[in-house]
């Protein structure tokens, strides 16, 4: 359906606008694909020192998930916002602007919870907070979080968004097998380290 491909490809040019990167060049700071993890997203912002990059990275990475699933959600309703979600991530994942080399989705998946399912989106963020509390470690505070907040979705009645979340969930631990890889042996690194 036109409609639904339309929301995808909205949300897919949202998703894909790197902040991370973007923020970075502005205010002259190194690559960061050539620093830490090599990732563009916040926990990396964060590894060049600057604080209040990182946080603007974390909100405009969350907010253009959010803005994607609102702008559709209003223009089509509820399935079209699923599927311009869906697209959002995937842009942020894999944006045709760097090659395809994107970021690891845990900012745009948060974003997307505001818009789609914001009780979800507290949920994430509160199991966040006690792991990384607990860990210091970034991505199992998002490993985690995004294994359950489907389940927890799911408990709130929310069906279509549990999938989504699910599928999403999915590809963030694909595109953190090398943090899990690093987990494993003990040389993940901690967050602002
Ligand atoms: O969102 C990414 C985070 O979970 C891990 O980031 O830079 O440590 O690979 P990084």
């Amino acid at each position: 359906q036109l409609t639904l491909l339309l929301a995808f490809c909205f949300g897919y040019l949202l998703g894909s606008i790197p902040f991370g990167l973007l923020f970075t060049k502005l205010a002259g700071t190194e690559d960061l694909r050539s620093i830490g993890s090599g990732n563009i997203g916040a926990t990396n912002v964060l590894r060049t020192g600057r604080k209040g990059l990182a946080a603007a990275t974390l909100l405009c990475d969350a907010l253009k998930g959010t803005l994607a699933v609102l702008a559709a959600q209003h223009a089509a309703g509820y399935e079209a916002a699923l599927i311009a979600g869906f697209g959002a991530f995937l842009g942020h994942l894999f944006p045709v602007w760097l090659g395809f080399k994107g970021g690891k989705g845990v900012a745009t998946y948060i974003g997307l919870l505001i818009g789609l399912a914001w009780p979800g989106a507290l949920i994430f963020i509160g199991l966040w907070l006690v792991v990384a509390f607990l860990s210091r470690y970034s991505s199992l505070s998002a490993l985690v979080a995004s294994a359950l907040t489907p389940i927890a979705l799911l408990a709130l009645g929310r069906p279509e968004a549990a999938a989504l979340f699910f599928l999403l969930g999915i590809l963030l631990w694909i595109m953190h097998r090398a943090n899990i890889q690093r987990l494993l042996n003990g040389t993940e690194g901690k967050i602002g380290k």
